[in-house]
């Protein structure tokens, strides 16, 4: 399919332009009805509703809804093993912090994740990655953060950059080397702070565009996490933050303050942060999935909506906070918890989510000019895909123009 058309279309609903969307704009979906899309050479060519323009090929939408693939600006996506063992803990109320103090969450991935070839990462990686583009994704973030050796993190990012090569779904990395102390430094933190910042940081600098750090209890402290972005700033890799996740100890301010492009979590954060993000422009990234998977509270995304704050939401896949990589699940509990209307779920999941990784130019609305990533959906608006939840409700999936997953026609 070079050059064709997508007919048929009920509804087409995209957030619009190439920058982040905050306040009210953040609601301000285009919806236009019985609507096509045209798309040559991988890129959205044309967009109107009513009398469709000849091509060579069409593709039915079947009366559906259409809107832009999904953006997940937040994953852990390689790493090996799973912590279904960790359920009977949860169970028993045991903190995350607690599981991690005593050599387990994090570090237990820690240990499988070292245990495992680049190859045997690859190849887990890749099924999810089939999964996520099923569920509509067509362009992720993924951190490394579970090897925490120079040669464990660079096995991950040069997983990532394979991975990236290997199918469709574009990946954006980001270097996470502080996610947590491994044991070898227990001692001597500072020693490995050194290690991030001396050895690392230089390393991922070729591999990665970004560079997160868990600032909370337990993990870095804010300053450590301020000489950890601030370096990794210097190298050219552009600073995102996990802050207030658990506690809130400051790390968004921080985070705001050096120029982060987004802070992630924010389940805590408090009046101070919400106005340092909002005068510095940085992006909330929130992960809806990981507050009900942690039975958290939900961070306060209508506050920050108020306060001009652009909300993205990411699925945070990973073995322990959130096994889930269903950005549908994410508009779910964003909907329902955070009281965001589905216009405001839209854009956070594609526009928002493409700034949060700095690729809204290119992706993250349906626009002439921007790639033809395009999802048809199995539903007539979009209430009914914040509505109904537990289901993927996505029936086709173009990515750079091509058919990548779901159904070739229309099922009633
Ligand atoms: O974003 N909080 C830090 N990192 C991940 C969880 C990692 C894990 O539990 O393995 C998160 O929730
Ligand atoms: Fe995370």
């Amino acid at each position: 399919m070079a050059g064709f058309v997508i007919e048929n279309i009920g509804m087409l609903a995209t957030p619009m332009g190439t920058a982040a969307k905050y306040g009210e704009g953040q609601g301000e979906v285009s919806i236009m009805r019985d609507a096509w899309i045209s798309v040559s050479d991988g890129f959205i060519e044309g967009v109107g509703s009513g009398a469709v323009p000849k091509a060579e090929n069409t593709f039915d939408a079947g009366g559906g809804l259409v809107t832009p693939g999904l953006v997940d600006p937040h994953t852990h996506l390689v790493f090996g093993g799973w912590r279904e063992h960790e359920l009977a803990m949860k169970l028993r109320d045991v903190p995350y912090l607690d599981i991690l103090a005593a050599g387990g969450g994090i570090l237990s991935t820690v240990r499988s994740t070292r245990a495992a070839s680049e190859a045997e990462l690859i190849d887990k990686a890749m099924l999810v990655l089939e999964r996520m583009l099923a569920l509509g994704v067509t362009t992720c973030e993924a951190k490394s953060g579970y090897g925490l050796s120079l040669d464990d993190e660079l096995k991950l990012l040069r997983a990532a950059v394979k991975l990236d090569e290997m199918q469709p779904i574009d990946i954006v990395r980001t270097f996470m080397g502080a996610h947590a102390v491994p044991p070898e430094y227990i001692d001597d933190r500072d020693a490995y702070v050194d290690l991030v910042v001396d050895k690392m940081i230089p390393a991922a600098a070729g591999m990665a565009e970004y560079c997160d750090v868990f600032c909370e209890t337990g993990a870095f402290t804010v300053e450590e996490t301020r000489r950890i972005l601030l370096s990794a700033k210097d190298a050219g890799l552009r600073p995102k933050c996990h802050s207030d996740e658990i506690n809130a100890i400051g790390g968004t301010e921080m985070a705001a303050e050096i120029g982060a492009v987004s802070c992630e979590h924010l389940i805590c954060v408090e009046p101070a942060g919400i106005e340092a993000m909002s005068r510095h422009g940085t992006i909330a990234c929130c992960l809806p999935a990981t507050s009900f998977y942690l039975n958290a509270a939900y961070a306060p995304a209508r506050a920050m909506i108020s306060a001009g704050i652009p909300v993205a939401f990411g699925s945070d896949f990973n073995p322990g906070s959130c096994p889930t990589y269903s950005l549908q699940l994410a508009m779910n509990i964003g909907c329902y918890k955070y009281r965001m209307t589905p216009e405001e779920c839209l854009t956070a999941v594609t526009l928002n989510a493409a700034a949060a990784i700095g690729r809204a130019a290119i992706v993250g609305s349906v626009e002439v000019g921007k790639k033809a990533d395009i999802l048809i959906w199995d539903a007539p608006n979009l209430e009914q895909i914040c509505y109904r939840f537990g289901d993927n409700l996505v029936r086709s999936v173009f990515k750079n123009g091509e058919l990548r997953s779901g159904a070739t026609s229309h099922v009633k």
